[in-house]
């Protein structure tokens, strides 16, 4: 509901000029302090969700991990990491993407998500998209079904939905 996002947005702490001029940090810390707040925004991350089968939430270190183990049990489902290189023991698939000085990779095991599962991808913010692009892109090569993208916060101006095309994108917060 509008009254449930005006009340998170209100644990939202808005940090203007970091980390560099004209840019508007939006820091969640205050609302992972407060337990009625994290309870919440988990809540209105799960519930486009509720009604579906899901087998797995998966979601990429190391903030999407905060939101997507509570989400997971809520909607009945295990849980599965997407780890910076180096992070996982056993055989992965990986995915490199551009970042605005350089690239970045992610990984998932190859047995994280079995072919045919049902997956919810979570962040904590939607921005450019990369890092959610590289999720999908993952969860597709394990030959598993992305049923949606959940995120706390979703910065509209710049782009990323887009690059989450065909998925479905929910948001609990948008800028
Ligand atoms: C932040 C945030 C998202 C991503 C969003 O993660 O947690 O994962 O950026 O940006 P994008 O849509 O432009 O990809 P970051 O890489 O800073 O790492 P962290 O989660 O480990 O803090
Ligand atoms: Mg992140």
């Amino acid at each position: 509901t509008a009254a449930m996002t005006a009340e998170l947005q209100q644990h939202i702490r808005e940090i203007p000029d970091f980390p560099k001029p004209g840019i508007i940090y939006r820091d969640i810390a205050p609302l992972l302090a407060s337990p009625d707040a994290l309870r919440a925004a988990t809540e209105v991350m799960a519930a486009p969700f509720k009604d579906e089968k899901i087998d797995i939430v998966a979601a990429a270190e190391a903030r999407g991990f905060i939101f997507a183990a509570p989400m997971a049990i809520l909607l009945g489902a295990g849980f599965v990491p997407i780890r910076k290189p180096g992070k996982l023991p056993f055989e992965t698939h990986s995915h490199a993407y551009d970042l605005e000085y350089g690239t970045d990779e992610l990984h998932v095991h190859v047995d994280g998500v079995q072919a045919g599962q049902r997956v919810v991808l979570v962040d904590d913010l939607l921005a450019t998209g990369g890092t959610m692009q590289a999720c999908c892109r993952l969860i597709e090569r394990c030959a598993a079904e992305i049923v949606g993208c959940s995120f706390l916060i979703h910065l509209a101006d710049l782009g990323g939905e887009a690059k989450l095309e065909p998925y479905r994108v929910e948001s609990a917060i948008v800028y």
